[in-house]
């Protein structure tokens, strides 16, 4: 193992006696115990280490000295000053020892990194790894999944209940609780074992019918096209809660879409519609002008938001009643953006990626907004529903404390 080492290492020393002042004082050592070799180069060191090369800047480094005086580990917060951090600082000493990278800063301060941590944390490390997975769908997987719904008197009393509940709507991006009674302060206990309510423009807890009370198409007994809520806002909301507390008449089926799943359809078909929906900023807007409610809302942002660094999708706007006047992209992408769209529009309104459910009472729907758009066939009759939307970072956070990967 020690030649092995020695052989890996070599490149490196070379580099170091024919370039690089500042090494002449790096000390380099391997342990072969530790099965990690590195290369300290110009710009970062090297390490390899699990099958991968990390490439570790030295400031970066340096910043994520997890010693005391650098980091408060009960507060998980960072002590270092990072503007006090030479951007031109090197080590003067590197070596391998029982797991860990340990190095010598010049003025002596050693900084310790176990070789788990660098490979979770490193770039090269989060590249390679998903920060939510989650299943996609369309009608048939989901139904063939049989997912259970939670039940109302465990869900309210018992924690495992809810980390179920988490871990599937973490999958699929929507998940249900059953016989919940059905009243405003129900639905409202129920979303509260799962996270903070956001309260927004409709009030914490809404409760509609079609009484155009709003200047909302939703207000009324129309159809809705698939679509994601709140694309007016900045931070479109996380998550969003329906129960049905009662209907006298027919239709107002809920329509469900897993937009992650078309869009994935429009990735693996062409890469340049998904790079264009996914780079060109596009404003939606909402703009209400009643009696009672004056409102005049935008956010901007791509239709597709990916994770630069894993390719991943996080959130995808998609609300053709809602998106605004197009001046934000030039006249030659304008053509291409709409092909683009054209092209997501397919997917989702592909009949074999519609799922329809019929709420009732008793029924409460939790759906990510940022993934899963839903929408509605026209109804006759009295039809109320209530609900809210979560925050997203809080349901996250209610996931991540039950141990789940979110
Ligand atoms: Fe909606």
């Amino acid at each position: 193992m020690l030649t092995m080492l020695n052989r890996i290492l070599r490149p490196a020393l070379k580099v170091r006696n024919t370039q690089l002042s500042w090494r002449h004082k790096t000390q380099i050592r391997a342990c072969a115990a530790s099965s990690a070799t590195f290369q300290p180069l110009e710009d970062c060191l090297v390490l390899n280490y699990g099958g991968t090369a990390m490439h570790l800047n030295y400031v970066w480094l340096r910043d994520h000295c997890r010693s005391a005086a650098s980091y408060n580990s009960s507060t998980n917060q960072r002590n270092l000053d990072t503007g006090s951090i030479d951007l031109t600082i090197r080590p003067d000493d590197a070596t391998v020892q029982n797991g860990h990278l340990i190095l010598t800063w010049p003025g002596g301060h050693v900084s310790k990194y176990s070789l788990s941590w660098l490979a979770e944390n490193s770039y090269e490390g989060k590249k390679q790894s998903t920060i939510q997975p989650r299943i996609l769908w369309n009608s048939h997987i989901y139904e063939e999944a049989n997912i259970p719904s939670a039940k109302w008197d465990t869900f309210m009393s018992c924690d495992d209940e809810v980390k179920k509940f988490l871990q599937n709507y973490l999958l699929y991006g929507i998940a249900f609780v059953d016989d919940v009674p059905a009243t405003v302060e129900a639905t409202e206990a129920v979303t509260q074992r799962v996270s903070l309510i956001r309260e927004t423009t409709y009030g914490r807890m809404w409760c509609f019918t079609s009484d155009f009370s709003r200047g909302d198409t939703a207000y009324s007994q129309l159809a809705l096209d698939r679509h994601t809520d709140t694309s007016y806002f900045q931070e479109p909301c996380g998550i969003q809660v329906f129960h049905c507390l009662k209907h006298e008449g027919t239709g107002g089926t809920t329509l469900l879409v897993d937009g992650f799943y078309a869009a994935e359809k429009v990735r693996q078909q062409s890469p340049e519609n998904f790079e264009l929906l996914s780079h060109v900023p596009i404003r939606h807007e909402y703009i209400e002008n009643s009696d009672n409610h004056r409102n005049h809302m935008t956010g901007i942002g791509p239709v597709l938001n990916v994770y630069p660094w894993n390719n991943e999708m996080y959130l995808i706007r998609y609300n053709n009643y809602d998106r605004s006047v197009i001046n934000t992209v030039p006249h030659d992408l304008v053509q291409r953006w709409y092909e683009a769209h054209r092209e997501l529009t397919t997917e989702l309104r592909r009949p074999e990626n519609e799922l329809w459910v019929k709420l009732t009472p008793g029924k409460v729907i939790f759906i990510d907004n940022w993934r899963v758009m839903h929408g509605r066939d026209s109804f006759t009759g009295l039809r109320q529903l209530c609900g809210c939307y979560l925050t997203r970072d809080d349901v996250l956070s209610s996931a991540r404390c039950f141990g789940l990967q979110a």
